[in-house]
Order: C-alpha cells, then sequence, then structure tokens
C-alpha cells in the first residue's frame, strides 16, 4: 500500500521550490506540452486576461499561475490556502481573488460568474478519498462535471479547460462532451501522478 505520510521526492523539490503541494508538477508537465499559458487568448490583446482555479488549496496551481503570468485569478476551495510560500501574491487584491466555499453550491457559481469571463480555467478538485474506487470515482466525477458546467457559462470563445478526473467508464463521456464545446479535447496523465493514482486530466482546448 502507498505511504503517503513520507515526503516524496517531487512534494520535497515543491517545497524546496517554494510550492506548498506536489501537483505543482501536473501543472508545469501540462503547460509545458499544451503551452496554455501562452495562449494567444491570455496574451495577445489582454495581459491581464482572467483564469479561474478550482479546488486550488492548498495554492500551488494559483501560485505557479500568478508567478508565471500577468493575469488576475479567481481561485476557489473549501479549504484555506496555505500561506507558507505565498510571500504576499495571496493578498495582491488587484490579481487574486479567494472564494472559500463549495464549488458545486449555487452561491459560488453565481460568484464566480459575476468575476469572468475566464480566457483559461483549471480544476485540480478532488474528494476526500474513501477507498471505495467507484464512490471515489462518481465523487470526481461530480466536481469535473461541476468544472465543465463553468467552462460552458464562465469560459470566453477560445479559452481552454483543464480538468481532473478519476478514470471511469462515465470520465469517457466527459471527454466526450470536452469534444463537443472545445475544438480539442484530449487526455493527458501527467508522469508526476502517483504511479498507482488513477486520476488523468482532460485538456479542452479552445472553446468554439
Ligand atoms: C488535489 S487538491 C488541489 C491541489 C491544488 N491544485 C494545489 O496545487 O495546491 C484538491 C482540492 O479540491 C478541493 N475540493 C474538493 N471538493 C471541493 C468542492 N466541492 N468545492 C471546492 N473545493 C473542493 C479540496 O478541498 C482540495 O483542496
Amino acid at each position: 500500500m502507498a505511504d503517503y505520510t513520507r515526503l516524496d521526492v517531487w512534494a520535497l523539490r515543491a517545497q524546496k521550490e517554494g510550492y506548498p503541494a506536489r501537483s505543482v508538477y501536473k501543472l508545469k508537465e501540462i503547460d509545458e506540452k499544451f503551452h496554455l499559458f501562452k495562449s494567444t487568448v491570455l496574451f495577445g490583446k489582454s495581459p491581464r486576461a482572467k483564469i479561474l482555479d478550482l479546488g486550488a488549496a492548498p495554492g500551488s496551481w494559483s501560485l505557479y499561475t500568478l508567478r508565471n503570468t500577468a493575469s488576475s485569478l479567481t481561485a476557489v476551495d473549501i479549504s484555506p490556502l496555505s500561506r507558507q510560500f505565498d510571500k504576499g501574491l495571496f493578498d495582491d487584491k488587484e490579481r487574486f481573488f479567494f472564494i472559500q466555499a463549495d464549488m458545486t453550491a449555487m452561491e459560488t457559481k453565481t460568484l464566480i460568474k459575476e468575476r469572468g469571463p475566464f480566457a483559461l480555467s483549471l480544476s485540480d478538485a478532488a474528494p476526500a478519498t474513501t477507498g471505495n474506487r467507484s464512490i471515489d470515482t462518481a465523487r470526481s466525477l461530480v466536481l469535473a462535471e461541476t468544472a465543465l458546467e463553468y467552462a460552458a457559462a464562465v469560459l470566453a470563445k477560445g479559452g481552454c479547460l483543464v480538468v481532473k478526473v478519476f478514470q471511469s467508464g462515465e470520465s469517457d463521456e466527459l471527454l466526450k462532451k470536452i469534444k463537443a464545446i472545445f475544438d480539442k479535447g484530449v487526455s493527458f496523465k501527467p508522469k508526476s501522478c502517483r504511479r498507482e493514482s488513477f486520476e488523468t486530466y482532460y485538456i479542452g482546448i479552445r472553446k468554439k
């Protein structure tokens, strides 16, 4: 069985490089492969294009975004962000807005809609796992479907989506929906995902 109490090589590297979680390397790999942060929508005419980060705590993806773009960021999580490494970036009210709430709640949806439209929507949201694969994949799918709902409602035309999902038969259906909304929809599993993990990321490129 996996030992999650031991800091692995990725987690140690994250801390050394000023990120609270190893998940930052998954976003880095996605960014390097798909160049989502460099897309014309983000940097062409509007250097302050808006980005959405769902399931943002403890905050590695948010920090990566703030450090590598000039964009403004809206982040959402039920848990608070870690303030260990942000060096004040999370206090920059011009660029960063955090909503501590359930992303599936109606009030959160209303709040996020008011802050759009977004050029890029990221979701690394994941349920607390139970060890029961069908329960965990079903809960992950609810979060991923919600992220897709946000993409349909608040992502600008030409915008891109990154969404984590625990793979199952039903998650294949989600990829089909992404392909219908975006010019291109692909599945990508970063090397930095734990070997035993059944998570993957779906990438939607250029919303129609
Ligand atoms: C893998 S962590 C995200 C790590 C983050 N991307 C980072 O780099 O620090 C998954 C997050 O999803 C959040 N989450 C799960 N269900 C949620 C919900 N209904 N609404 C908002 N956040 C949720 C959890 O609280 C957790 O912080």
